[in-house]
């Protein structure tokens, strides 16, 4: 199926920077929130990207402004009826993900693709909420959007080949290298990543350094362009708990318990950087 036209469900960091990606490509794009102020917000961050990539003269002005003119804001998901891809990119919530993809079902044409961004929900799950099982689809872009290669694409049980084929050739459109793995909790990236995310929150939890000693082992000794600590700050703790306990719960296994530090920190509403402070204060 030749895709034109591809909706991005969600305006949070993960959503504005698919939509950057998809309109970068060249696709039509419908940048949705659940309010014009989430909407907006998301956009100005793509401006401002673009901003920065025309004062680096890595974009002319007038492409700046073609890909902005290709991103229709909208809080009505009213808008997927003439969408041939949906990818969304909620909160890490299966309960509100499965509300969000019963209505896509309703909206969306019958040859439509629905895809989900979700860090470590089952795919197979998420898919079976529809009634087009086949068509349902991991496509796990990585954080910032813009700058990570990858997309990680998890095949539900129930996908189909060509829709496979399809999210292939769309991410490498949006300029990504397409790595597939099959649908278990986490997938191949998150379960790698948040076990050492989780390691060192729970260092902090029992007092072993402090963050900053934590990250400077990871960067200096192991390369890394950022600590667990700052990753963490990134991504979202709120994020990090829900795919912990995806995986807690998942795979049944103790090494996936979250850090009561972590938990706790999500219960202060200190969630990294979206809310200017997590392990690290960002208010200055
Ligand atoms: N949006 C768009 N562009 C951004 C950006 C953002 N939020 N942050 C940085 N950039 C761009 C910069 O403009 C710069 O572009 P140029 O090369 O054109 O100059 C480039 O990225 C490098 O940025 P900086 O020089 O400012 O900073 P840096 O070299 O420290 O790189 C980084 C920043 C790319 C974020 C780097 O620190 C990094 O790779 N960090 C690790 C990120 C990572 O691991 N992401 C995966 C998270 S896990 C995930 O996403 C999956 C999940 O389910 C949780
Ligand atoms: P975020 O908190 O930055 O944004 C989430 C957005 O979803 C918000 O704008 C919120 O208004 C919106 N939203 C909430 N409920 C909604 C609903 N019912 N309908 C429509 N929009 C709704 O979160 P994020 O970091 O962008 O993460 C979004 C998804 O991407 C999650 O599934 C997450 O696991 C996944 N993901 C996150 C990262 C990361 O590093 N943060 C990386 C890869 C994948």
């Amino acid at each position: 199926m030749e895709i034109k036209k591809v909706m991005v469900i969600g305006a949070g960091q993960m959503g504005g920077g698919i939509a950057q990606v998809a309109a970068q490509a060249g696709y039509a794009t419908v940048q949705y929130d659940i309010n014009m102020d989430l909407v907006n917000k998301g956009i100005a961050l793509i401006n401002k990207n673009l901003a920065r990539d025309v004062s680096k003269g890595k974009k002319s002005e007038d492409e700046k402004a073609a890909i902005l003119g290709r991103i229709k804001p909208s809080v009505s998901l009213d808008d997927a009826a003439d969408c041939d891809l949906v990818i969304e990119a909620i909160v890490e919530n299966f309960d509100i993900k499965k509300k969000v993809f019963e209505e896509l079902d309703k909206i969306a044409p019958p040859q439509a693709i629905l895809a989900s961004n979700t860090s470590s929900l089952p795919i197979t799950q998420i898919a079976a909420t529809t009634k087009r099982p086949a068509q349902v689809i991991g496509m796990h872009f990585m954080n910032p959007v813009p700058v990570m290669k990858l997309v990680e694409i998890i095949r539900g049980l129930a996908t189909s080949d060509e829709v496979y084929q399809d999210i292939e050739a769309a991410s490498i459109k949006m300029g990504k290298v397409p790595v597939w793995c099959k649908d278990v909790p986490g997938f191949i990236s998150n379960r790698v990543l948040q076990v050492m995310i989780n390691e060192a929150l729970w260092e902090l939890y029992e007092g072993v350094a402090p963050a900053e000693n934590i990250d400077n082992i990871m960067k200096l000794g192991m390369n890394h362009p950022m600590g667990p600590c700052e990753l963490a700050d990134l991504i979202g703790l709120d994020t990090i708990l829900s795919i912990l306990n995806v995986m807690y719960t998942g795979y049944g296994d103790p090494k996936y318990r979250p850090s009561p530090l972590l938990k706790q920190y999500v219960q202060a509403g200190w969630l990294g950087r979206k809310t200017g402070k997590g392990i690290y204060d960002y208010s200055k």
